[in-house]
């Protein structure tokens, strides 16, 4: 597809302004979404992929097809699941890919099929022992492989690049990159755990050492019209997820990779725990909190005025010609308009591992790792919230494309 904007998705100093311009129109665009809800009958179902056997749905009695040319997990739902059990693997080839005798690919080609063997029968009702007759609901498990791994396919190709460090790190060097990401996502927190832990010890009977993972949880959603996306409040008491792409154009254009052929149809994800120092954050006043946001914590309206569905207006000020949205609130300093960056879709979770230690399991899908970075790194030169944040976890990784039981999982960075 060679719209305007994916023609300007390409970096180039060129090629900035009328991308910003797509993306204020985008932003205005997805605000609105945002907080009437997405209606599939209005603009038709997200991202649907010619080959989806199913449609998305929000609703927890029914199956999410892992099969398509894109993996479940990430635009569908639409809707994303409560719960998520986020698990990250070294792959011990991966440290030494051409070592003499290496036969990595053909051993993680082979690892990656059957894994998504296993998400099939997981994802199948009655298709899999290990949820001890739960039926799967709306199970999903997206899989994605770290740098070194893609590195040793191809180093050019979208999820080669590592993450650079960014401030306010604090992590072992074990919670840092990693060679595979598993995300299960479902309604049920058993299925979830069942399948989580399936696919677990089913990958370090294959040689994958665990090396970091983290549950996490979203407030239960009232129950929206099917296909409608409701938004989440998350522990600060703020609706999070407001400005993000929704319409098919939007994912086409900033999340699914066109290509190359070996990468078509997946997304770069990047993950981050981030701890949240959250009994401080409310112990502030809540105009001082909704100046540390840049929104309203009620509705999400923008301080620079309007409805919940109105367009952040960074340039309006005050009478005393003060910036309504302050120059380091956090939503304007993460506004793709402010960086230049493409725009992300955030899905992330609550956490607790108890009360010292809970926030935001961030998670994003971009289809360039610099979207995450750029805003990253804007949010490191400045951002009254990241006073508050500090990350305990990290990795990027290239989600593969879609799968089916007759396309394996990783068959085309692995053929
Ligand atoms: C420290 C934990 C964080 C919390 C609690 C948080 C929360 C929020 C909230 C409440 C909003 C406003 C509503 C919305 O548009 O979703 C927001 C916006 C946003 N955040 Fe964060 N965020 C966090 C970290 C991050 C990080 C690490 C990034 C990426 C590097 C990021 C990127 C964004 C973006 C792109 C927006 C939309 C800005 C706009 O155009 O209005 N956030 N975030």
């Amino acid at each position: 597809m060679t719209t305007d904007s994916t023609r300007l998705g390409e970096s180039g100093t060129q090629q900035r302004l009328p991308r910003r311009r797509a993306l204020v129109r985008a932003t205005a665009a997805t605000v609105a979404a945002g907080i009437t809800g997405f209606v599939v009958g209005a603009r038709g179902r997200p991202a649907a992929s010619p080959d989806d056997a199913s449609p998305a749905s929000s609703a927890p009695e029914m199956t999410v097809s892992a099969r398509g040319s894109r993996q479940a997990g990430v635009d569908r739902p639409v809707q994303p699941q409560q719960h998520v059990a986020l698990s990250v693997y070294d792959l011990p080839a991966a440290a030494h890919p051409n070592a003499p005798g290496s036969d990595f690919v053909r051993r993680n080609g082979r690892l990656l099929a059957e894994l998504g063997t296993r998400v099939l029968t997981l994802t199948t009702h009655g298709g899999d022992a290990a949820l001890g007759g739960f039926p799967p609901g709306d199970l999903t498990v997206t899989v994605g492989v770290g740098p070194r791994v893609v590195t040793a396919v191809d180093k050019g190709l979208p999820g080669a690049r590592e993450l650079p460090r960014f401030t306010r790190e604090e992590m072992p060097d074990s919670a840092r990159g990693g060679d595979l990401m598993v995300q299960v996502c479902g309604s049920d927190p058993q299925v979830v755990t069942l399948a989580d832990g399936a696919l677990r010890a089913w990958l370090v009977k294959h040689s994958a050492a665990p090396s970091w993972a983290q549950h996490g949880f979203r407030p239960s959603a009232r129950p929206g019209r099917a296909g409608q996306r409701v938004l989440m409040r998350n522990l600060l008491g703020f609706l999070d997820g407001i400005v993000v792409p929704r319409t098919p154009a939007e994912l086409e254009r900033e999340v699914w990779l066109p290509g190359p052929a070996r990468v078509r149809g997946g997304t770069v994800a990047v993950v981050r725990r981030l701890r949240l120092d959250v009994a401080r954050f409310l112990a502030q006043d809540l105009a001082h909190q909704e100046r540390v946001i840049g929104r309203r914590r009620e509705d999400g309206a923008p301080l620079s005025g309007g409805g919940p569905d109105a367009p952040m207006d960074l340039g309006a000020k005050s009478a005393q010609g003060r910036y309504l949205v302050p120059a380091m609130a956090h939503a304007r300093r993460a506004s793709p308009n402010g960086t230049g960056s493409g725009l992300m879709l955030r899905r992330g979770y609550s956490y607790a591992n108890g009360p010292e230690d809970r926030g935001l399991l961030f998670i994003c899908f971009q289809r360039e790792l610099r979207t995450f970075v750029a805003t990253q790194q804007r949010l490191d030169d400045g951002d009254d919230l990241s006073a508050f944040a500090t990350a305990t976890a990290s990795g990027t990784f290239l989600v593969l494309p879609g799968f089916s039981a007759e396309r394996p999982l990783g068959a085309s960075l692995f053929p």
